[in-house]
């Protein structure tokens, strides 16, 4: 979406006038774009800017403030561990630097084969399975450092199936 064709550039459009009557349509318009395209980059941001009349300043502030949002493209299967406290004191910062180590990629970044984003997500309230772990929405409770390898292993070659 980088060059922001022309069919991009409607769809755009469409969103943004979809809450041109809302008094604060930014959130709705970002989450319409996020969820149709898998990120936001400055483009995008430039062309919400121009038909909204918002800065890209805010939105840029608001794109980087949520880790719902996201400026780069995201992997096919997108791992999120929760470092919010119950899932950090149970050990969740062991078990995302495994994640880290096998994917070769910190916290935020893409695999180079677009496989895999890795997020450090605050807490998705699901502090009763600490520390838990997403997959593509799906949930990992209660996970630990040694059943890490597998399950890299099993999205590598099944998508996870196993
Ligand atoms: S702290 Fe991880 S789910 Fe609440």
């Amino acid at each position: 979406m980088a060059h922001l064709n022309e069919a991009a550039v409607k769809q755009i459009t469409e969103i943004c006038d979809r809450y041109a009557d809302e008094n604060t349509p930014l959130m709705m318009i970002l989450s319409d774009i996020q969820k149709e395209y898998g990120y936001i980059p400055l483009e995008v941001q430039e062309l919400v800017s121009e038909k909204t009349g918002i800065s890209v300043a805010e939105i840029y502030g608001v794109v980087t403030f949520y880790s719902f949002f996201s400026l780069k493209p995201k992997g096919k299967y997108v791992i999120g561990c929760c470092l919010g406290t119950a899932c950090y004191v149970k050990g969740a910062q062991q078990v995302i630097d495994k994640f880290s180590e096998l994917l070769g990629i910190a916290p935020g970044e893409t695999s180079e084969d677009g496989l895999f984003t890795l997020d450090a997500l605050r807490c998705i309230g699901a502090c009763g399975i600490a520390p838990a772990v997403t997959i593509n929405g799906k949930v990992y409770p209660k996970l630990s450092v040694n059943q890490v390898p597998e399950i890299v292993k099993s999205y590598r070659e099944n998508g996870g199936a196993n």
